[in-house]
């Protein structure tokens, strides 16, 4: 392949696979500013949709095929020819389009969901992507449930895909089922025993339903995918998708992994917002990167140690994902190192004041209060103030 070896490719399926998420539909308008919100955050491809699902999604997916310019717009298809004929449709007016087709492959889809037999799921899948390559170039197969699928015939799927003309194969893990150890030895196998893997780019799909979908993520990426697929806050089918977030921000703070994207993490945090106010999804406060809570020290012992220094407890600099500076909140666990720093802050900088004093008026406040801010510390002050004069 041309490209560069340790390139990863930013795949988002927020508005696709994360609007799937019940109560969380978008309208087209709504779409539309996410996907450009998506193309200024750098992301190398946009799932846009499921045209063949509902006319509402077939017309999102051509209002984002005229407008996004830079990213590939991606449609997902069934292996069938009436999905296809869908997508490509859809897909007409875009600069970069992808179709994204496939089917199941463990055991478990191919007799339950599709009656069927391991040799004739491999044909559907076959002329899937040979009908598809006829209108566009790039195609994208996936391999449903390929977490749950016996890794030799997988891989016989994925080889006779490429052989068809597709040119990256998604493994995803369907259900979330995988540990790190056994999705990562499933593309390491792939890799080692698809004679024609070198012709495609390899991608990496997971779910979180056993809270793994990262971690199964990053160990897929380390054993040669080259592709994630992710969404923005993780959302998605039940327990969610990969979070694009958390996904670019290991990369970028373990360098030692040696891998690239072009994903300009400083929006990282505004987008999170909008795409939570929009899907009416609220984000938890200790999520990762995006919560609330992620860059809040609390404790006094941590308080004291980051006021002495950042990084004794920051692994990411809050400014690299688009947020200001952390905070210190002030509560009952908070020591005299955090309630100085925001009395200096609110201008007590030299004031003759007992900080011992005033401290433990502040733990009785904060006992009381759970969280003090400003107005308390001011208030406190001017208790302090009355004290002090009599
Ligand atoms: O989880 C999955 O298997 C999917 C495919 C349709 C790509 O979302
Ligand atoms: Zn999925």
């Amino acid at each position: 392949m041309l490209h560069d070896p340790n390139r990863i490719f930013i795949f988002d399926t927020t508005l696709r696979d994360g609007e799937q998420v019940p109560g969380s539909q978008l309208t087209t308008r709504e779409k539309i500013v996410i996907a450009e919100a998506l193309q200024s955050l750098g992301v190398d491809v946009i799932e846009a949709g499921f045209p063949i699902s509902s006319p509402g999604d077939f017309k999102s997916v051509v209002e984002l095929s005229k407008i996004i310019r830079d990213p590939i717009i991606c449609a997902l298809t069934r292996a069938n020819k009436g999905d296809i004929d869908c997508a490509v449709e859809a897909l007409k007016h875009a600069r970069h389009p992808r179709i994204h087709t496939g089917i199941g492959a463990s055991d478990m889809h191919i007799k339950y969901k599709f009656n069927s037999t391991r040799e004739e799921i491999i044909e559907r899948a076959v002329e899937s992507v040979k009908y598809a390559k006829k209108f566009v170039e790039d195609i994208e197969f996936y391999a449903e449930d390929a977490g749950r699928a016996d890794n030799a015939y997988l891989a016989q799927m994925i080889e006779a895909v490429i052989a068809a003309g597709a040119t990256v194969v998604n493994i995803p893990d369907t259900n979330g089922y995988c540990l790190p150890e056994q999705y990562g030895s499933k593309i390491l196998y792939l890799k080692e025993n698809v004679k024609n893997i070198d012709q495609a780019i390899i991608s990496v799909h997971c779910h979180n339903d056993l809270g793994l979908a990262t971690a199964n993520t990053i160990v897929g990426l380390q054993n040669g995918a080259r592709q994630v697929e992710c969404t923005i806050n993780g959302i998605g089918e039940r327990a969610g998708n990969t979070s694009l977030e958390e996904v670019v921000m290991i990369l970028k703070t373990h360098k030692s992994l040696n891998l690239t994207n072009r994903i300009n993490t400083k929006h990282i945090y505004e987008l999170s917002g909008m795409v939570s106010r929009m899907m009416r999804m609220p984000v938890q406060a200790n999520k990762a990167i995006v919560g609330k809570n992620a860059f809040a020290h609390s404790s006094g012992i941590h308080q004291d140690g980051v006021l002495k220094h950042r990084e004794n407890y920051e692994i990411i600099n809050p400014e690299d994902v688009g947020i200001d500076q952390s905070e210190i909140i002030l509560t009952a666990r908070s020591g005299r190192h955090a309630l100085k720093h925001h009395l200096e802050r609110l201008g007590y900088a030299n004031d003759r004041l007992d900080l011992d004093q005033v401290y433990q008026r502040f733990l009785t406040m904060a006992d009381a209060k759970k969280e003090i801010k400003d107005d308390d510390i001011l208030f406190l002050m001017g208790v302090e103030a009355e004290v002090n004069y009599k």
